[in-house]
């Protein structure tokens, strides 16, 4: 089942930009919401797939800071589907190793939300075989400018002089402290662009895209992503091995 793929290449963080929810709803001729539902399933199959064959690090791209531009029955569905999902998921996850993280501007999630995610957080805060990070009202823009406003704040104050600003100090202020950067990123519902996911820590990762939508997207098509990515060549701008 998952034996085609080499154990020795897995890629140790995979980031997805869960896409195509509402187009495939539409499609059916269903409510768009629906499609957030079956996207929520998908989202416990690759969950469950990535522990399966060994991915520590998964990211998943769950609300864009943008996306608080869409109208309001639809993000206070999805809002109320998070907040199922974390209840639901807090057995599998306490079973299996998974420690549940968050980033982006939680502040600005309904209380509630901002409440279950704490908590599941700091229930699964001992987990070691799985990160699982959510990207809630995320953006990648305004990570580096928060991360920007901190480094300001500490030449400001003295604790840091400008000369000491490095790549690794940039990356130690992103939300992503102390994460990998992505080996692999996912785009499902078949759009080529990156919409404001992970722009820092996206340089060297190895992008794949599938036209499949994201409610359509379980076990089967995220091995065959792996897979695809298990074929690449890394040169991280050095020449290659042949
Ligand atoms: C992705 O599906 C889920 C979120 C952005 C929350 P969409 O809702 O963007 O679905 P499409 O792109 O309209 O099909
Ligand atoms: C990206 O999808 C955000 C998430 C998957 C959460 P969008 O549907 O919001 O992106 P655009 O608008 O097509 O770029
Ligand atoms: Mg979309």
């Amino acid at each position: 089942m998952t034996s085609d793929l080499d154990p020795a290449k897995l890629p140790r963080h995979v980031a997805i930009i869960m896409d195509g929810n509402g187009r495939w709803a539409e499609k059916r001729a269903l409510n768009r919401i629906r499609g957030h539902e079956e996207g929520a399933e998908s989202v416990r199959a690759i969950v469950r797939a990535g522990r399966e064959i060994g991915i520590r690090w998964l990211t998943l791209y769950a609300f864009s800071e943008e996306n608080w531009k869409r109208p309001k029955y639809e993000i206070e569905a999805l809002m109320n589907l998070l907040k199922r999902f974390l209840t639901a998921e807090l057995r599998e996850m306490l079973d299996n190793g998974i420690r549940l993280r968050f980033i982006g501007r939680i502040g600005k999630l309904p209380q509630d939300v901002q409440e279950a995610l704490k908590e599941t957080a700091e229930r699964t805060s001992n987990n070691k075989d799985m990160v699982l990070t959510l990207a809630l009202s995320y953006g990648g823009r305004q990570e580096i400018s928060d991360a920007l406003k901190e480094i300001a704040r500490q030449i400001e104050s003295g604790a840091l002089s400008s000369g000491e600003i490095s790549q690794e100090l940039i990356a130690q202020r992103l939300y992503t402290a102390q994460m990998p950067d992505p080996d692999l990123l996912i785009r499902t519902g078949g759009e080529y662009r990156v919409s404001n996911f992970l722009l820092w820590q996206i340089a060297y990762t190895e992008i794949y895209t599938t036209p499949v939508p994201w409610p359509e997207f379980k076990k089967q098509e995220f091995l065959e992503a792996i897979g695809d990515y298990q074929k690449r060549e890394r040169r991280f701008g050095a020449l290659g091995e042949d």
